[in-house]
């Protein structure tokens, strides 16, 4: 069992940036807010070494690496002036042109329509001033008169699609907002053949933080309560990790019969879907679950935030720690295994139907306002344009149709709100120095090289021999690439490293590297492809591996194993914390 340690101060220590003199090049300024049409030429400093070139099986290359001639991890000190040599943010979807999304299993049309109301009006959305910051609260310690407020909102929003359904601020309209954003009814502009897509990607944190800021203002215009914030469910805190009692009164308009019934308080939620029994492993597997997808595991910026996803390429290029972390295990936790997709928050279409949803996102918001203010290596903002100007749409709480961007929610003080202040106990939740260095023997018995295993189908728990780029302790990270899944269906894999035992329901030891995992969604390419990162240096700081220049990657499927495919696994030198 691991114990409560201040190694995050030895984190904090010898930070290391992109090397670039012109690293700090861009900000987020107004003028970017344009199409790219005339945007003007500049010089750009790739300084993004997460960002692995990955040629899918359509042939697509990232543009810009193309144009780079990259080819590879080392981007760091390219330098070019052509403005062509960059793609375009995502644009945000034209309403006229959404359609109805299909099952990916049989082809067939969706049975709903979650396209939103067409309006011609679109303004660019400007954050009022806020003289005092909102505080959202732990869900699980709201007051009385708190939660009356919240549900009396939440029942005038669900009598709006009642009494005039096409109201854009009714609960299924907003509910449908997340279906039409990840379900591929919007198309992106101009690339009829590529779904618009807010998952999987760099614009995951930003969407859905907008999403909720919108959420939230029209609860407060429903009660006529310009205070009002959404509750945040603390699953990243032990008081917090069942679902909020709140949500579970029959009475309530946030009840849901929609979930897994053997989920309901006072069941803890199993972040790390480990299937441990006894409620004392299972909190400790969350807090370590927490410190590796904040903390242990991340290399660069991106590999927190999602991959770059630009106007022209493929949706899904790769999730970020977090978003493939505790955000999928709760959504697919609390999804009724009942439901044939799991509704409604085990899939992205029906996810927002569930009041829940919105208190999960909120805590997911909550994780990213940390980790902007965590003290480690890692720069935490991404100044690519691309991504600062990515935009969206969304209809504000007085029905106008508003147009924001990824670059104005970065600081979410400034979007008029903070949270409740709750003990982080996973951010000194570095699991327990090896007392001796693994039996190489019994690591590598059974273990086969990577040329033998992939592309590998991960239909039983797996080891790979792996060589490592330099001997003993290196800055090195794990690449696992072009991992090709089947995207209706819940998967999940964890990864441990020069693990003597396979059994895995605890988490809680140096050995764990991290997970991969993804909610099922429906659009219309049934497969994913996505490559991930996961950083082993201070791995081998605590697991010990001598002077040894391999080591042994287990692999443990958790869910639909036979339904994922990794083309390819390597250890390769850290890339630049930026990206
Ligand atoms: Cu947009 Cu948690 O999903």
């Amino acid at each position: 069992m691991a114990s409560l340690q201040s190694s995050f101060t030895a984190l904090a220590t010898n930070p290391r940036h992109c090397t670039s003199p012109n690293s700090k090049h861009f900000s987020a300024t107004p003028s970017h807010f344009s199409t790219h049409a005339n945007r003007t030429p500049r010089f750009q400093v790739s300084c993004n070494g997460g960002e692995t070139q990955k040629p899918s099986s359509e042939g697509h290359v990232d543009r810009r690496n193309m144009l780079l001639g990259l080819g590879g991890l080392y981007g760091a000190s390219n330098l070019i002036s052509e403005p062509q040599a960059y793609a375009a943010p995502i644009e945000p979807p034209e309403f006229k042109a959404c359609g109805v999304a299909r099952d990916v299993a049989t082809g067939d049309l969706l049975d709903v329509n979650c396209c939103p109301p067409v309006s011609d009006n679109i303004i660019d959305y400007k954050l009022p001033r806020f003289d005092k910051l909102r505080v959202r609260p732990a869900a699980h310690k709201v007051t009385p008169e708190y939660l009356a407020k919240f549900e009396e909102a939440i029942r005038r929003m669900k009598k709006l699609d009642k009494d005039d359904p096409t109201d854009p601020r009714g609960f299924m309209q907003q509910a449908n907002i997340h279906c039409a954003y990840c379900n591929g009814a919007h198309d992106q502009v101009g690339h009829k053949d590529l779904d618009l897509q807010v998952h999987n990607s760099w614009l995951f944190f930003p969407f859905h933080r907008w999403y909720l800021y919108f959420y939230e203002r029209i609860l407060g215009k429903l009660i006529d309560d310009p205070t009002f914030v959404l509750p945040f469910w603390n699953w990243d805190n032990p008081k917090g990790m069942q679902m909020p009692r709140i949500f579970d009164n029959g009475r309530s308009p946030l009840y849901n019969g929609n979930r897994n019934q053997a989920n309901r308080p006072p069941k803890l939620i199993d972040l790390g879907f480990s299937g441990a029994t006894e409620d004392l492993q299972i909190v400790v597997n969350n807090l370590t679950a927490m410190y590796s997808e904040m903390i242990r595991s991340v290399n660069s910026t991106t590999d927190f935030m999602g991959q770059p996803y630009r106007a022209g390429s493929p949706p899904s290029p790769g999730m970020g720690s977090s978003e493939r972390g505790s955000h999928v295990a709760a959504h697919v936790w609390v999804g009724d295994p009942r439901n044939k997709y799991s509704e409604d928050m085990g899939n992205f279409y029906s996810a927002g139907r569930d009041v829940l949803f919105y208190s999960h996102h909120a805590n997911v918001d909550r994780m990213w306002s940390i980790w902007r203010g965590l003290k480690t290596d890692v720069p935490k903002d991404i100044n690519d344009p691309d991504y600062l100007n990515a935009a969206f749409l969304f209809y504000d709480e007085h029905k106008q149709l508003v147009r924001v961007k990824a670059g104005d929610c970065l600081d979410h003080k400034k979007m008029g709100y903070e949270f409740e202040k709750v003990d982080t106990p996973w951010l000194n939740y570095k699991p327990s120095k090896k007392a001796e260095k693994a039996n190489i023997k019994k690591i590598t018995s059974g273990a086969e090289t990577a040329e033998k295993l992939f592309p590998l189908t991960l239909k039983k728990v797996t080891r790979v021999l792996l060589n490592k780029s330099a001997k003993g302790k290196a800055d090195e990270v794990l690449v696992l690439e072009n991992i090709e899944t089947d995207t209706s269906k819940f998967i999940k894999f964890d990864v441990f490293v020069n693990d003597e035992d396979d059994e895995a329901k605890e988490l809680d030891k140096a050995e764990y590297a991290g997970t991969f995992a993804q909610v099922p969604h429906k659009t219309k390419d049934k497969k994913g492809r996505s490559t991930i990162n996961l950083r082993l240096t201070d791995i081998y700081e605590d697991i010990d591996v001598d002077d040894d220049d391999t080591i042994v990657v287990t692999l443990i499927p958790r869910s639909n194993g036979q339904d994922v495919t990794i083309g390819g696994i390597k250890i390769i030198p850290s890339p630049p914390r930026s990206g």
